[in-house]
């Protein structure tokens, strides 16, 4: 029995459509601690999104998933119906996109967005009875993730704040649902660096407050490396290595880590620098390692059998996986 808060196991995402199917997920398996923060990175098209959304059951209708396991503190998701599963993200799940407008309600103020998850949660709970009025919470929180005047910002519509202002609000949101599992992808991307700050900044706090598992989706190496304690990357809808944060960035073991991180060092908190060559067709993949055509180590072996994800030989703690036949156990 694993002791993560969110487990994954044998996850598949296809998208099927008159031209084809495209497989986006293939086969991704990952744990996240309660408390703990996995980062999901990857260069553009490499599934970190479709995995999270396949996470929340927030896919458009031509996605098939399928999956062994998907357990929020060991209760199995995949059987949920879509009723269950849209209470259960009202509760339980969390979420920060990169476009915070998309959380919102356009034509209801931010007061009443605070007021819903407050009562949502209080109707859940058993002491309910004991709990103060939403306002005076709701101002709280909103004081809480730095806004002034809460009073002011309570009574305005989501169109009259700014894309910080608006995601500053939305994690006081997930402050005020205390939910078991948090999904942020991207939350910084369309910011400015000092709303970026203050953002991650706030990141912090919520992950202090909340016993939640968190993933975090992030281009950004330099947001990953402050943000996450562990890292999964993503290849070809693949995780291809899997370390704590530290381990990853100081000896990175995966030949696809070690171009990213050599790409991102040329030009340190930008977005990432292409690796050359490109992704493998998500239709027609080759039969073997997914990155050996970009692969400075490739040898002819690797065209062979797709590796799998193993136990990196050597390592003392027993926390770090690659999927690369010259690193395996
Ligand atoms: N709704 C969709 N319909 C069809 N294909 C999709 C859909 N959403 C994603 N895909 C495809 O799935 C693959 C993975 O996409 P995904 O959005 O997960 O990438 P990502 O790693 O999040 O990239 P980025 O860093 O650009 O956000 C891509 O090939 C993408 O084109
Ligand atoms: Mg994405």
């Amino acid at each position: 029995m694993s002791d993560a808060a969110l487990e994954i196991r044998g996850l598949h995402v296809r998208f099927v459509s008159p031209g084809g199917a495209i497989e986006a997920v293939r086969g991704v398996d990952l744990d996240v601690r309660r408390g703990e923060v996995l980062g999901i990175i990857g260069e553009s098209g490499s599934g970190k999104t479709v995995t999270g959304l396949a996470v929340l059951r927030l896919l458009p209708e031509h996605a098939r998933v399928e999956a062994q396991a998907i357990r929020l503190l060991g209760e199995e998701l995949t059987h949920r119906s879509d009723d269950e599963m849209r209470a259960l993200r009202g509760l339980r799940m969390g979420m920060i996109f990169q476009n915070p407008v998309g959380a919102y309600n356009p034509a209801k103020r931010v007061a009443w967005h605070l007021r819903r998850i407050i009562e949502r949660r209080d109707a859940a709970r058993r002491d309910a009875a004991a709990a103060e009025p939403w306002r005076g919470r709701a101002k709280a929180l909103l004081g809480a993730v730095g806004i002034p005047q809460p009073d002011r910002v309570l009574a305005l519509y989501p169109h009259q704040l700014s894309g910080g202002m608006l995601q500053r609000i939305l994690i006081a949101m997930v402050v005020a649902l205390e939910p078991d599992l948090v999904v942020a992808d991207e939350p910084t991307t369309n910011l400015d660096n000092i709303v970026e700050r203050q953002i991650l900044q706030l990141f912090q706090q919520l992950r202090r407050r909340l016993s939640a598992a968190f993933v975090f989706i992030t281009h950004d190496m330099g947001v990953a490396h402050a943000v996450c304690d562990r890292i999964a990357v993503m290849y070809a809808g693949q995780v291809v290595e899997v370390a704590p944060a530290g381990a990853l960035f100081a000896a990175p073991r995966h030949p696809y880590t070690e171009a990213l991180l050599a790409a991102t060092r040329a030009r340190a908190g930008e977005r990432l620098r292409e690796i050359p060559g490109e992704l493998p067709s998500a239709v027609a993949p080759p039969p073997g390692c997914l990155f050996e055509p970009r692969c400075v180590h490739a040898a002819p072996g690797c065209r062979a059998a797709r590796p799998p994800i193993v136990a990196l030989a050597g390592d003392p703690g027993g926390e770090r996986s690659v999927r690369c036949v010259r690193h395996g156990a």
